[in-house]
């Protein structure tokens, strides 16, 4: 089993004897929420479990223990390894011997029955119970809290857990609403190009970037996530427009996704990165059974999205405009707020909030108010990204500045 962690308190003679006693411990999710135990001496949650019997394996014992403790019924073939934990420090009866304690961390599914809880008397003594919580924060927040105040390493193994438990719970689930979203475009495989984008974009375009000076890659900013997003408004425009003649939803829905896919190779060659993606957009489209006269125009869309001038243009194709228009929707608003941040901070390690402050003043807030979308429906999500931005500064302002509701500006 991987290892999450060790806690070694290096307080022992290393030579004395070593007292084991290895426990295991169930991470459960049901219907969205977790079950844990809340222990009222100490007013922190733990993972339901405990020791592991003579003769029992982690698998075995980690069951058992569930179902004393919360009358909850573990699915026996859902138990599945997260990690383990170890702890050694000085023994607490034997001074000259270490105490070490693996803890193993499973993931399980319980049934929907419930049985009589049968809890030891230590767990009656610490008035534990178990609860389902809809999220982890709040727990590792009581734990740390609980923690400070006892200095429990148990409390402290526990919130460390459940903070990993909960990166590894919520990327489950944003990958699961993204899964969701991509299913509900249609029926087109948008899977399937979307990997193929993935794919082609990898890598290359991140460092070849990094190496001409674009900031924002410097903190994970990939064209994948920005394609992914640009989908995002693409689909909410379409959504919102009431007018759909000249729209070609799947179609617009394909040029988004490839529109952005000639960057992997545009910085080798020197190309224009919307005119690289033409061919590699037709050939895949080709290959994949489109019929080559929309092979074509999608892939024209992809090779002029980026002539935005032609915006104002009344004879403009519709489905090029949208693209554009969700193009530009994407790193505005208080995504661009986070992302400015970012970049302020990897320009200037040293940076202070009057710095970020600065930076939002004369960068973010006049590209905001500088308005590029031309429809009724992009600029209502546009103004929607201002007014949150302008709230976000102003607030801002009075947050940092000592006197900033009464800012003098320029004397
Ligand atoms: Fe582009
Ligand atoms: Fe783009």
């Amino acid at each position: 089993m991987r290892e999450l962690f060790r806690m070694d308190r290096q307080n022992y003679n290393p030579e004395g004897n070593v007292y084991r006693r290895p426990s295991a411990r169930a991470v459960i999710l049901k219907d969205g929420k977790v079950l844990l135990n809340y222990v009222s001496k100490f007013d922190c949650y733990e993972f339901p479990g405990g020791g592991i019997e003579a003769g029992e394996t982690p698998e075995q014992a980690v069951q058992r223990e569930v179902t004393e403790e919360t009358g909850r019924i573990v699915v026996p073939e859902s138990v599945r390894e997260f990690g383990i934990v170890i702890r050694r420090q000085q023994d607490s009866k034997d001074p000259d011997g270490i105490f070490e304690q693996e803890n193993y961390y499973y993931f399980c599914d319980v049934t929907d029955e419930c049985v009589p809880r049968k809890p030891d008397e230590h767990e009656i003594l610490d008035g534990a119970e178990p609860v389902w919580v809809e999220s982890l924060a709040i727990p590792i927040h009581r734990n740390r809290k609980a923690f400070g105040r006892l200095g429990e390493p148990f409390i402290q193994r526990e919130m460390r857990v459940m903070d990993m438990a909960d990166k590894a719970l919520r990327k489950q689930s944003w990958k699961m609403t993204e899964d969701a979203a991509i299913r509900s475009l249609g029926s087109a495989d948008y899977r399937g190009m979307l990997s193929f984008v993935e794919h082609t974009l990898e890598g290359s375009q991140t460092e070849g970037e990094k190496a001409i000076g674009v900031h924002k890659l410097e903190f994970g900013y990939t064209r994948y996530e920005h394609t992914k997003r640009v989908l995002g408004w693409a689909k909410r425009l379409y959504d919102a427009t009431p007018d759909k003649a000249g729209l070609r939803y799947e179609d617009l829905m394909i040029a988004t996704i490839f529109h952005d896919v000639g960057r992997a190779v545009a910085l080798q060659t020197g190309e224009d990165h919307a005119q690289a993606g033409v061919p590699i957009t037709r050939n895949w489209l080709l290959s994949n059974g489109y019929d080559p006269a929309r092979a074509e125009y999608i892939a024209g869309l992809v090779g002029s999205h980026s002539e935005k001038w032609r915006m104002h243009d009344p004879a403009i194709d519709r489905n090029l405009l949208m693209l554009m228009e969700a193009d530009l929707l994407d790193d505005m608003g208080l995504l661009g707020i986070v992302m400015d941040t970012m970049i302020v901070r990897a320009r200037k390690t040293d940076a202070t909030f009057f710095d970020c402050y600065n930076h939002y003043e004369c960068y973010t807030h006049p590209m905001q108010h500088d308005c590029p979308v031309v429809t009724k429906e992009a600029r209502a999500f546009w103004d929607m990204k201002t007014e949150s931005t302008d709230r976000f500064v102003e607030q801002y302002r009075k947050d940092i500045l000592l006197g900033g509701e009464n800012y003098i500006g320029y004397r």
